[in-house]
This record gives C-alpha cells, structure tokens and sequence, in this order.
C-alpha cells in the first residue's frame, strides 16, 4: 500500500513503492552474498587493470546511489565519507576527479568492515528515499538504474574474483560446491547408468531474409525494474537482414581444441592483423585459464583447477581468438542483427522457460555447462545464459541515438569506439537483467569475461 505523499507534478506508480523496495533489497543481498565465500584478503586485489577489488566494487555500487540519488533527492542527507567519492567514481567525468582505475588495488583503506559500514549506510538511508519518494517517477527511475547498475558489477565481481584466484599459484578455490565433477549434470546420477548425454551434432539452421526491429524505445524513465533498457539499446529501428544460417549451439572446448590441435594459432593466415599481433605478444596458445598438466589439458573454474570437459562450449576467448576460429572453420560470427532477429523470435515464443533453464547466476552453477536438452521446443540452443557470444559488430549507436544530458549519459554512449558487441548473457549474468535487445561491448582482447563463439555463414 502506497501511503507516502506524492510530490506535485510526479506521477503516482500504484504498488510501485513495495516492489521497488523489495528489489533494491534484493538486488543488495546478493552483492554480499556473492563476496561471502571470500577471505578478508581477497577483497583488495587488483590481478589486471581490467580488475577492480572485491572492496571496489561494493563502494563503488552505493556511491553510485549515494551520489545521484542520496545527495541530490534525500534532503538532509550527509555524506558516509567525504573522499568516498574520488575513490569510488569509476569514469563520471561530470561528477569530478577519481583515483586513477589501475591503482585500486593499491588501497589498504577502507577496510573491508568499513565498506561493508558504507554500504549499510547508503542501504537505510536509501530505504527512507524510498519511503518518502519512491512513488515519483524520477527517482525510481533513478534507482532502477542503480540496481542494473549493480547487476552488472555482480557479474564483474564473479569474473574479477575468478581471475585474482586464477593467477594465483595456489589455485584457491572460490567454493569447494562448484568444484563437483557432475555439477548440473543431474543425468550421472540416472540409477538406470542412462548414457550422458552428448551436444548435438552442429548445424545450421537457415533463416530467411528479413526485416527485424533491433532494439528498444527506451525513455529513459522505466520506473519498473522489470521494463528497463540501457539507453544503448534505443532507438528502435528498421534493418534488413538477408538470408543467412546460425548454428545450433555454442562451439565446444573439443571443437576448439581441433583448432588448437591443427595449429590455428600458429597459422597468421585466419587471424585479423590486431589479433595476431596480440597472440604473439601475449602468447596466447590457448584460451584464458586453459592448464596443461602432465599433458592434460585442465581449467580454472570457481571450484578450482578442473580437467576440461570437452562438451562444455568454449569460453575465456577474446573476439580475436572467435574471429580466427570461425575462419578456420570456414564459416563467420554473427552480426548483431542476425543474432537479434533469432532471439527476438525465442524470447517472444519461451521467455518463461528461457528464464527457467537457462544457466544464469541464480543457478549458481558459476561455469557454462554442457548441453543437456533443457531447452526443448527450440533447434537453436543456448542462446541465453551460459556465454556472451561475441558478434562481428562494432559497438556503435543505433540511428538516432542520443545521449542523456548529464553525468547519467556518460554511462554507456563515451565508450562507442574501438569495442565488439556481445549477446546473450553469461552464467555469471542475472535472469533479471537480460534480454534479447541487451548489447554488451568489451574491446576485442578481452578474455576475462564469460565470453564464447557461436558460428554463422
Ligand atoms: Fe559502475
């Protein structure tokens, strides 16, 4: 029930009050949750500058809040710190001077305890701009913003994690529960001994030319949580695709592995130039967290080192290493409209069981899986969940889009240079924050995400 006051000139949003605040609590809990398994000492390492500390990114999601929510619309609201901001501004150019990203892990304080005191700081007062203001469509605006903000350092936590434990000689393990070899593999505990079953055969499923409608109208005042889009998603526009195929599933570790094998990386002729380049600088043979031990090829997980399951898709390869596999293949990755265009379709006809089976961080499996057929009704499997797939587009503005005045628009339309488009989320990606007109973007040598091929021709 809505009983707060709504200030002249908002619009009053029915039962937006109670279900805001429970996703913002939500949302909240499950940052902690996801550092919980963590030691005090593993919260301030910096692996890469890619990296931020554990430590980082909780400050750095409640001075998200704290500074375009808390300050400018909480009257009587004083700062947690008076520095917080400059160590916790991550790019905001508007918002003022920040400490410089590759020294994050240089900081001994706050202490951990301290910005878990932060957090629970900006969390009651939040609750009270919540109360007294969450019914105006300005400010759950704002907040929705805020909690996908904070779903994608959820994510970022997990992939940060993963590598400040990978590069680690010892191996740490982040929880002992992931490192289960039958994990999400319910079939090997059939009494009967039915056979694992094994990824489909790859195919190519034709789809006609076509039209498809890319993209969101995105006002930029999506109140609910539930209706949200990044401004990078809008316009809505018009674009024609012409007949092409998409495979069936996801590139497996034994398919990448013939590459491997047939010396893909050691042959310059399937690589773009910036790739090559890349692998002979960086020595890359393999994809990030690949291990040979006593000629076993083993990966580092979040349950720690495993042997590489050959029917898991591939993942940890940068756009160079995806580009150099599809042409040694012989086929191409997906644009974004292709890939679009195909899981508009899925999403529109299974959403619900998308949502249900697919392996997102809720299914704390924290490692993309084997196919197992969970994905009845569709050809075209795993679309969703699982892995980023990379595209051959550039992260570019859609027709007509324009940028929000202010701090707000310095989110995502400043890094529109130099960067690849991937869809679909990741095991690492929350149900809650995907959908098919979702674009991430990492310049085209990153490894560290969730990140995978799935082929076109
Ligand atoms: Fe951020």
């Amino acid at each position: 029930m809505i009983t707060a006051p709504v200030a002249p000139g908002t619009t009053r949003l029915e039962t937006l009050e109670m279900s805001l605040t429970e996703r913002y609590r939500q949302v909240r809990c499950f940052s902690e949750a996801l550092c919980a398994p963590l030691e005090t000492e593993d919260y301030g390492v910096q692996s890469m500058a890619d990296v931020s500390p554990p430590k980082w990114h909780l400050g750095h999601v409640s001075w998200f809040f704290e500074t375009f929510l808390l300050v400018p619309h909480l009257p009587g609201y004083e700062l947690f710190h008076p520095k917080f901001g400059y160590l916790f501004n991550s790019y905001y150019e508007a918002v003022g001077e920040r400490h410089p990203r590759p020294q994050r892990g240089l900081l001994s304080r706050p202490t951990v305890a301290e910005v878990y005191r932060y957090r629970a700081y900006v969390d009651g007062a939040m609750e009270r701009l919540l109360n007294q203001r969450g019914q105006e469509r300005e400010i759950a605006a704002l907040v929705v913003l805020g909690l996908h903000h904070e779903q994608q350092h959820q994510e970022l936590l997990v992939t940060d994690i993963k590598h400040i434990l990978a590069i680690n000689p010892l191996r740490p393990v982040y929880r002992e529960d992931l490192g289960r070899e039958d994990l999400g593999r319910e079939d090997l505990h059939d009494p009967v001994g039915a056979s694992i079953p094994r990824p489909p055969a790859l195919e190519f499923v034709n789809i006609e030319a076509g039209i498809v409608e890319m993209g969101r109208d995105v006002s930029g005042l999506e109140a609910r949580f539930e209706d949200f889009a990044f401004d990078n998603e809008g316009p809505k526009h018009k674009v024609y695709v012409g007949e092409f195929a998409i495979a069936n599933r996801l590139v497996t570790n034994r398919e990448y592995l013939e590459f491997i094998e047939a010396g893909g990386y050691r042959q310059p002729q399937h690589w773009l130039s910036e790739g090559w380049g890349t692998i002979l600088k960086e020595q890359w043979e393999a994809p990030l967290y690949w291990e040979k031990i006593n000629d076993e090829w083993h990966v580092m997980t979040l349950g720690g080192l495993q042997p590489l399951n050959l029917d898991e898709p591939v993942c940890h390869v940068s756009l160079y290493e995806a580009d150099a596999y599809a042409s040694w293949a012989e086929k191409r990755l997906p644009t974004e409209a292709e890939w679009e265009l195909v899981a508009q379709q899925q999403w529109s006809e299974q959403a619900n069981e998308l949502r249900d089976t697919g392996n997102w961080v809720e299914q704390d499996c924290l490692h993309p899986q084997a196919f197992q057929g969970n994905q009845s009704g569709t050809c075209i499997h795993q679309l969703f969940g699982d892995v980023w797939e990379w595209t051959q587009s550039a992260y570019l503005p859609y027709p007509g889009f324009q940028v929000a005045e202010g701090a707000i628009g310095e989110y995502n339309g400043k890094f529109m240079c130099g960067q690849r488009v991937l869809r679909g989320g990741s095991c690492a990606t929350s149900v809650s924050h995907i959908r098919p007109t979702y674009r991430n973007f990492f310049p085209p040598s990153t490894r560290w995400q969730f990140s995978g091929i799935r082929l076109a021709r």
